[in-house]
């Protein structure tokens, strides 16, 4: 995971600072990806470098805070910001947009006599505590727990290979997984706003669920349930390129293989909230980048240098 995050950073260096919080840059040697639950302390050094600690847990937990000691002032510009979700380069993950928590209530600063008396749960299986504390021998200790979560929506998946299915529980959200990897993905069982009719049988009235197959360019036709596969070199998918977008309704596994040649992939679930829809995927390491179905320049670059 660790590696993940440094990847991420060396891919998103490049990325112009629009978030008016304290943000973190890949030059900041003070990065700690963690994905255990236990009692996390920091203690400055003395220096003015922002610091994070991103925390993961499994998809269906949700991350808690509690500072149990902190003593941060706000001389030379300490701060302490606790943030539901990630924040690169000034890009969140869950993206702004889907999340429904409005951007400037997505991260709580804090310093000096202003400390964080009560528990954070994020909204989703990731938390960010970004920190800058520029008094030598200042800090804070915060507990870290994980606390399950039903019905998860957005998630970072750890693991680049696997299997996940994503829902929307009949609700009007957009849910996205995302995969800080190139990825290959492939469909294995397909229900996305999907037009049930009611049979003419008379003696069984009930309703019946047509097989349509898998049916792209769904957005284009004007369907407002979706799935598009994204790729993209910051942490927003909003600000990712669309690889593919499809719907329908198959069961069968789908063959067809779509390759995301990015340092961050992922897969949005669009949901008015008129259908239950649900999207099964297998995704593996893109190893083999000859014919991609999106290529994102960042990664080009990399090849080339390698
Ligand atoms: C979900 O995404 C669609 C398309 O981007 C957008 O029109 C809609 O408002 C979003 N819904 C929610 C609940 O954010």
């Amino acid at each position: 995971m660790f590696h993940q995050i440094l990847n991420l950073l060396t891919f998103f260096s490049t990325l112009i600072n629009s978030y008016n919080g304290i943000s973190l840059h890949h030059n900041s040697e003070c990065v700690y990806v963690k994905s255990e639950e236990d009692t996390y302390r920091f203690q400055s050094e003395g220096y003015r470098n922002i610091c994070g600690l991103y925390v993961i847990s499994d998809p269906d937990y949700l991350v808690e805070f509690e500072f149990e000691e902190f003593d941060v002032s706000c001389a030379n510009g300490g701060l302490l910001s606790v943030v539901d979700g990630w924040e690169l380069n000034g890009q969140f993950f869950p993206g702004t947009e889907d999340h429904l928590i409005p951007r400037n209530q997505r991260y709580q600063e804090y310093c000096g006599l202003h400390k964080p008396w009560k528990s954070f749960r994020t909204s989703q299986n990731v938390g960010l505590i970004e920190f800058r504390v520029p008094v030598r021998g200042q800090g804070f200790t915060v507990r870290v727990k994980f606390v399950r979560n039903p019905k998860p929506c957005n998630t970072v998946l750890q693991n680049p290979q696997g299997v996940y299915t994503l829902r929307n529980y009949g609700q009007s959200i957009n849910c996205t997984i995302s995969i800080i990897f190139p990825e290959s993905f492939r469909i294995l069982a397909l229900n996305v706003g999907s037009q049930s009719t009611r049979t003419d049988d008379l003696m069984a009235p009930q309703m019946l669920e047509v097989e349509t197959g898998l049916i792209k360019k769904c957005k284009e036709r004007g369907q407002r349930d979706y799935v598009e596969i994204l790729g993209g070199d910051g942490l927003d998918p909003h600000l990712m390129a669309v690889a593919e977008d499809f719907c329908g309704t198959d069961s069968i596994p789908n063959k067809h293989k779509i390759e995301v040649a990015c340092g961050n992939t992922a897969v949005r679930l669009v949901s008015t909230g008129t259908h239950d829809n649900s999207v099964t995927l297998a995704f593996d390491l893109l190893l083999d980048i000859d014919s991609p179905t999106l290529l994102c320049p960042q990664m080009l670059e990399s090849i080339a240098i390698n």
